[in-house]
C-alpha cells in the first residue's frame, strides 16, 4: 500500500503542479521528543499566515500535543466520526489563521481495524472536506508501530526528524528501513533538529544518508536544520509557539525556512485530491 508520487503523476499528466489537490506530508521520527510537534505547529502557523490553507492531523498522543501547543481542547476526535457520532466538520478546530486541526489522538490507533461500514463512513465524511486545503501535515507518534507506518505510507512525503543523539540516529535508520522494506518507500526528507549549527546538521544528515544509501539503496533529501534554542524550549513550557513568542530567534527563523519548502498551491477545481487518497490508503481500501 505504498503511496508514491508516480501514482499521482499518472492522473495528472500534462497538467500543472496545481492540479494535485491537497498535498499530504508526514512529520515522523524513530525516537520520541525530537521536536515533531513543535515543527508541525510552527510550520503550519507560518504557512497559514502566508495564506496557505493547512490541515493538521494529530496522529500522536505524546506529551506536547498539537492541541496543547495551540491551546485548544478537542471534545471529539476522528473516532467519533468513524462511529457516526459526529460529522467531520463537527470535529475540526480552527487553531490559527488558515490552520485547522483534525483531532486524531487515540482514535488514530483504531483506523486500520474498522469494518467496511465504518471505513466507508469515514471516507464519505472526509471526502466532504473537499479540496479547500493546500496541505495536510500529519504529526505521527515515534517509532515503528503499525499505526506510525500506516500514516507515513499514506502520506505523499515522509519527513523524518532526527537529532544528534545517537539513539535518534539509530531509530531514524530503523524507521527508514522498515518503511522501505515493508512499504517500498524510496524517498525520505530529513529535518535535523536540536543541532549546534548548520554544519552539525549537515554532518548528521550525511551520516544517515550514507548508511541508508549503503545498506538500503535509499536516497535521502536534506530539508534543513533547526538549532537547539532555549527560547523554543521555554515557549513549549509556557504552552506557546516560538513563532509567536520569539519570531526572530534562531529556531523560529530556521523553521520558517523549512516551512517555505512546503509551500504548495492546490487546485480547488479538482474533485478528489490526494487528501481522499490519503484516507483510502490509511484505512486500507486503496
Ligand atoms: N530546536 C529545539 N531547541 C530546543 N528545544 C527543542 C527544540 N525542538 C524541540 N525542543 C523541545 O523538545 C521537547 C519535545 O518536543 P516535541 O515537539 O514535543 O517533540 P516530539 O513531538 O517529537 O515528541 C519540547 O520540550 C520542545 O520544546
Ligand atoms: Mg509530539
Amino acid at each position: 500500500m505504498s503511496l508514491n508520487n508516480t501514482s499521482h503523476a499518472s492522473s495528472t499528466q500534462g497538467l500543472s503542479v496545481h492540479s494535485r489537490g491537497t498535498r499530504t506530508i508526514s512529520i515522523t521520527s524513530g525516537k520520541g521528543g525530537v521536536g515533531k510537534t513543535s515543527l508541525v505547529a510552527n510550520i503550519a502557523l507560518t504557512l497559514g499566515r502566508e495564506g496557505q490553507r493547512v490541515l493538521i492531523l494529530d496522529g500522536d498522543l505524546g506529551m506536547a500535543n498539537v492541541d496543547i501547543m495551540f491551546g485548544v481542547r478537542p471534545e471529539k476526535t476522528i473516532l467519533d466520526v468513524v462511529h457516526g457520532e459526529a460529522g467531520v466538520r463537527d470535529i475540526l478546530i480552527d487553531v490559527a489563521p488558515n490552520v485547522t486541526l483534525i483531532p486524531g489522538g487515540s482514535g488514530i490507533f483504531d483506523l486500520q481495524n474498522l469494518n467496511m461500514f465504518e471505513k466507508q463512513n469515514l471516507l464519505d465524511q472526509v471526502s466532504s472536506l473537499g479540496t479547500g486545503y493546500d496541505l495536510m501535515i500529519v504529526d505521527t507518534a515515534p517509532g515503528i508501530a503499525d499505526n506510525v507506518l500506516y500514516l507515513n505510507a499514506a502520506a505523499q512525503e515522509i519527513n523524518v526528524v532526527v537529532t544528534p543523539d545517537p539513539a535518534s540516529i539509530a531509530d531514524s535508520y530503523a524507521l527508514i528501513k522498515v518503511l522501505h522494506q515493508r512499504y517500498r518507500e524510496n524517498r525520505f526528507s530529513i529535518i535535523c533538529n536540536q543541532v549546534k549549527d548548520e554544519t552539525e546538521g549537515l554532518r548528521l544528515f550525511e551520516r544517515l544518508n550514507d548508511v541508508s544509501a549503503r545498506f538500503l539503496n535509499v536516497g535521502l533529501d536534506y530539508k534543513g536544520s533547526v538549532p537547539m534554542d532555549l527560547n523554543l524550549r521555554q515557549a513549549t513550557k509556557s504552552q506557546q509557539l516560538v513563532m509567536r513568542s520569539h519570531p526572530e530567534t534562531a529556531a523560529a527563523t530556521a523553521m520558517r525556512r523549512i516551512a517555505h519548502k512546503f509551500r504548495f498551491y492546490a487546485d480547488s477545481e479538482s474533485p478528489k485530491g490526494s487528501l481522499q487518497f490519503f484516507w483510502e490508503q490509511l484505512v486500507g481500501v486503496a
